[in-house]
């Protein structure tokens, strides 16, 4: 019995003996090549105290305990980045929402700037954590890049995809935006186009508000909507027509193009 088991897995590995077979790197040079490189380090935080119905990034709810775990995780990670060879010039924090727990955020980015010059620093914030202490927060931990997710200015839309009640109205927005304005090298503003209930007229104000409060770069994104979002989303805004995204796109370009250059 034992005999005919060898028997059968020796016929079976000389089967598939080809498709297990790795051939070994000519030589280091590919991982030599990576190393003498400078990478731009991504960094994921994917805790959010609300999370909008729209919302097609990886995202859950916050939970402290789990938040706390999960720092202590990046750092982990960024060690063996460093202990790989790898090294970064730059860092960028997207969410989920990066300042959910902004004391940790900042300790994580020191620990990388232990092994790393970090050059560039951008973060992505909501517009409720524009406060005194975590703005303060951020400038020490060296943010060159502040990346706030605006969406929309226009309240109906904000109360609509939930973030009227979370964040403050359109007009509180820009108020603070505007009151920021210089602080950190760039300031950007991301917004949304092509809300089901977004009409050319609310996008036309969004771009006024845009050019008197001054931001250095806004990223308009049009929407797209996951699998999983598709019937909350229906429910709050209506359904997303897609043929609309190419005129939206063109009223964007042309008229914001007027003060800003498009990248
Ligand atoms: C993933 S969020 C993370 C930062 C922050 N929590 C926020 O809400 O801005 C970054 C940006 O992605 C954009 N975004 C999120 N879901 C989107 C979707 N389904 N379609 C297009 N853009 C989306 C929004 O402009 C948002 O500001
Ligand atoms: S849009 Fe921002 S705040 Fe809203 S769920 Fe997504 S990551 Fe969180």
């Amino acid at each position: 019995m034992i005999f005919i088991d060898k028997f059968i897995t020796f016929l079976a590995a000389r089967r598939t003996r080809r498709y297990l077979t790795f051939d070994r790197y000519e030589s280091d040079s590919l991982a030599a090549a990576e190393k003498e490189k400078s990478y731009l380090l991504y960094m994921h935080i994917p805790f959010c105290q609300e999370l909008c119905p729209y919302c097609s990034f990886v995202r859950v709810k916050f939970d402290r305990c789990l938040a706390i775990k999960y720092f202590a995780a990046l750092k982990k990670e960024i060690a063996l980045y460093h202990e790989q060879g790898f090294r970064f010039d730059s860092i960028y924090v997207g969410g989920g929402t990066p300042t959910v727990m902004p004391e940790e955020l900042a300790e994580v980015i020191e620990y990388a700037r232990t092994f790393w010059e970090i050059k560039r620093l951008s973060v992505e914030t909501n517009p409720n954590h524009l406060t005194d202490d975590i703005l303060g927060i951020l400038k020490a931990a060296g943010v060159n890049r502040l990346s706030v997710g605006v969406q929309s200015f226009n309240n109906e839309i904000l109360e609509s995809t939930d973030r009227l009640a979370k964040y403050g109205l359109g007009e509180e927005i820009a108020e603070r935006l505007s009151s920021i304005a210089g602080m950190f090298d760039t300031l950007n503003a991301d917004m949304v186009f092509n809300f089901a209930n977004q009409s050319d007229e609310m996008i036309m104000q969004d771009i006024e508000i845009l050019k008197k409060v001054c931001v250095d770069q806004v990223t308009w994104y049009p929407l797209m909507v996951s699998k999983g979002q598709k019937k909350e989303l229906f429910e709050k805004c209506g359904e997303v027509d897609y043929r609309r995204e190419k005129q939206l796109y063109k009223l964007i370009v042309e008229n914001l193009g007027q003060v800003y250059k498009q990248q």
